[in-house]
């Protein structure tokens, strides 16, 4: 089955038109770490830049120049924001603004309490990454945290749907299970929220109120462009997919010299239009 092969997220691809402003950006204000840069023909050149905050792994990419005022007039997508974990929310919240990161216009007065999310609710606040996209600290009161503080790495990734009863039937098949579910009154209506889990990685499936439906049809790629799956055999994953009708985007696998030994991926598309990558990193 594909859910047996799937072993939860491998990374997030956030295409920049600066890298070395991007990157400094999640070093100097996150904490992120460089683990692999690379230059790759995909058929043209395309520069890659792997940066890790314990589990989370983003993997900022710039496309050939010609590519890059498509790129720059990106809104939101689908894929619509990732969260970090911040057991000591507020301090990590103020320790990133103090560093100069920039509200996002979605929690323009900083940190939100979302008392409808699980049984105990969540805190979040949103900032404007460096190339538009939204990155969230989030503190889950429905997660035992222990002792620790600091920002911990992947909390979520949310994907807006427009039906959940297509949505998360969908990621089942890709082996995530639900853990949580909530919902978000906003002046338009009420999303509903489910988090689905794969080894330990969490995505936020939200569908959009009614009035937001055609918007998020309207949406094209977004600032955060895909999500990697991790998966043991790109192949018979590739296989398993075409069967089982997926979308798969791909006619064939692809490999890139990326990581130790290479990746072998391909590209499937979710209801929504959302990205996801089905990535074997090969081990020889
Ligand atoms: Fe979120």
């Amino acid at each position: 089955m594909l859910r047996d092969l799937v072993n939860g997220v491998q990374h997030l691809g956030i295409p920049v038109w600066d890298m070395e402003q991007a990157a400094a950006w999640y070093e100097q204000k996150l904490g992120f770490e460089r683990m692999q840069e690379k230059s790759v023909f995909y058929p043209v050149r395309l520069d890659i830049l792997f940066l890790r905050l314990h589990d989370l792994i983003i993997a900022l990419y710039k496309p050939a120049a010609h590519l890059l005022p498509a790129l720059q007039k990106r809104g939101n997508g689908v894929i619509d924001h990732f969260a970090i974990d911040a057991p000591d929310f507020r301090a990590c919240a103020e320790r990133v603004y103090k560093r100069g990161a920039m509200l996002h216009a979605s929690t323009p007065k900083g940190c939100v309490l979302y008392d409808h999310i699980g049984e105990k609710g969540v805190r979040g606040v949103n900032f404007e990454g460096p190339s538009g996209e939204v990155v969230e600290l989030c503190h889950d009161y429905n997660h035992p945290y222990g002792s620790e503080t600091g920002l911990q790495g992947w909390s979520h990734l949310a994907v807006k749907v427009t039906d959940l009863k297509v949505s998360l039937p969908f990621y089942e098949k890709l082996g995530f299970d639900k853990t949580m579910s909530g919902y978000l009154d906003t002046p338009k209506g009420r999303m509903q929220i489910v988090f689905v889990t794969n080894h330990g990685f969490t995505l936020e499936l939200i569908q959009v109120t009614e009035a937001d439906r055609q918007e998020l049809k309207d949406r094209g790629e977004g600032r955060l462009d895909h999500i990697a799956l991790d998966v043991k055999d790109a192949r018979a994953a590739f296989f398993l997919c075409k069967s089982q009708g997926f979308l798969v985007t791909d006619t064939s696998l692809n490999e890139l010299p990326l990581f130790e030994h290479g990746v072998r991926y391909f590209t499937i598309l979710g209801p929504d239009g959302e990205k996801i990558q089905l990535n074997e990193k090969k081990t020889w």
